[in-house]
């Protein structure tokens, strides 16, 4: 997958060497990797607590749901290097920096749009191999489910990042994670790997998932 550990970090190698996104250490070897910060990335947390079964290479197509300023899409852009990331952003503000990314990471195309209307960005987007969903949102499952029937390709994965508070501040997460698993399942998905981001982010889960079309 590209993905690196040093010295008990994750890192990927740098596409624009020389150059931090986000303030990340970047480490010269015989390249330049960039540290991939499980505290300013869920992936990134992810990875470093044994997410193992996520496809992601050299060609990967990715649909990202939730980009904000491109911190974990450019450590995907990193990965993904003759991809393409499609970064959906419904913030203009926000979109602003990863519109200034995606000029220096060509595989990274920024989409000003909202995810609940996946349909408004159809014609830029294509059938994709990844779908990456963190908007925190309370109706994130269902814009995920929404955007994988539309976007997925035949044998692509999804990864859901859910943060419990956003669904439900009374609730306890864990029964919040098993009904978005629930809604998951009735929909034809199979959970594929379930990992928990603590102690980077408290009350989250990542979800990877395949559907079989
Ligand atoms: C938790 S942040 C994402 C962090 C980012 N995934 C990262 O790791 O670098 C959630 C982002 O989703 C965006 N967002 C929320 N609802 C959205 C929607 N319906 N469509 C697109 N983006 C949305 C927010 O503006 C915010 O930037």
């Amino acid at each position: 997958m590209n993905v690196y550990f040093k010295d008990g970090n994750v890192a990927t190698k740098n596409l624009n060497p020389g150059t931090s996104v986000y303030g990340e250490e970047l480490i010269k070897e015989d390249e330049e990797y960039r540290i991939w910060n499980p505290r300013r990335s869920k992936l990134g947390a992810a990875l470093l607590n044994g997410l193992e079964n996520l496809k992601l290479d050299e060609s990967s197509k990715v649909l990202y749901l939730g980009a904000s300023t491109g911190t974990t899409v450019s450590h995907i852009s990193d990965i993904a290097i003759n991809g393409r990331i499609y970064a959906v952003e419904f913030s203009p503000t926000t979109a602003k920096k990863l519109v200034h990314l995606s000029r220096q990471r060509l595989n990274i195309a920024p989409i000003l749009g909202d995810a609940t209307k996946p349909k408004e960005y159809m014609n830029i987007a294509e059938k994709v191999d990844l779908i990456y969903c963190d908007v925190a949102q309370p109706t994130q499952t269902e814009l995920f489910i929404k955007n994988m029937n539309l976007f997925a390709n035949d044998d692509a994965m999804g990864i859901l990042m859910i943060k419990a508070r956003s669904i439900d501040v009374v609730q306890k997460p864990k029964k919040i994670f098993k009904e978005q698993e629930k809604k998951l399942k009735e929909k034809g998905f199979k959970i594929v790997e379930k990992v928990k981001l603590e102690p980077y982010e408290k009350d989250h889960i990542a979800l990877l998932v395949e559907k079989n079309f």
